[in-house]
């Protein structure tokens, strides 16, 4: 059972639904370790919930910051961590310790729509198809090899709130499954490509009929 370290800034919604995967064996996975940038995150207590260790380690240096987690995660046995809602880009020293053992999750279709509020762009740029995307994090936010992309409709009455809506019910799905290729070993980072071995597909089991999933879903 692989050991995952979750990061998260805010209310935790990813990681509620990776502890569910989990518990469901949709994933052979556990999470090991919630840690947060924000004292007063929900992700911090729906941790407790579920009787996991959940630490706030204070950003205000970033460097401390990011020694302090990695000294955690390690301390915890964490194989994978997930960038899950975590508001922060992190330096290349961490990244290099953790090099392609982190995924992130982004509410785009990247590389569309980077950065801050990537549902209020989408809205505001006038796409017709948004959705989201997982990757493993490099130096450059929002860039690394991308896993699985998932799109939706835009629809005409949407406002940045029902589309953002519409996106995290797929990010849900992408997220926890991208875990479980990690698992299964089954992606192989070749460049900028992330190839996916064959195997089970989740089209079956958890899927959406109005969703368009990329290969490997
Ligand atoms: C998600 O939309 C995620 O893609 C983005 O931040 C949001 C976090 O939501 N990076 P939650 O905290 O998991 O509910």
């Amino acid at each position: 059972m692989i050991k995952l370290g979750v990061l998260a800034s805010g209310r935790g919604t990813n990681l509620q639904a990776i502890i569910e995967a989990c518990k469901n064996k949709l994933i052979n996975a556990e999470v090991s370790i919630v840690i947060s940038d924000n004292e007063k995150a929900f992700a911090l207590e729906r941790a407790k919930n579920n009787r996991i260790p959940a630490f706030y380690v204070d950003a205000s240096d970033k460097r401390k910051h990011e020694e302090k987690m990695d000294e955690l995660l390690q301390s915890h046995g964490v194989e994978l961590v997930i960038g899950a809602g975590y508001m922060r880009i992190l330096s290349p020293w961490f990244i290099e310790r953790w090099r392609n053992k982190i995924i992130n999750i982004h509410p785009a279709l990247l590389p569309s729509f980077k950065g801050i509020d990537a549902q209020r762009q989408a809205i505001e740029y006038g796409v017709k198809i948004a959705g989201c995307t997982t990757h493993f994090m490099d130096e450059e936010p929002d860039h690394g090899p991308i896993i699985l992309q998932a799109a939706v409709k835009v629809l005409p009455n949407d406002d940045r709130n029902s589309l953002a809506a519409r996106i995290l019910r797929v990010e849900h799905q992408i997220l926890p499954r991208s875990i479980d290729l990690f698992e299964q070993g089954r992606l192989v980072i070749e460049g900028r490509k992330v190839k996916i071995l064959p195997g089970d597909s989740w089209l079956e089991k958890y899927s959406y009929p109005d969703v368009l999933y990329s290969e490997g879903y």
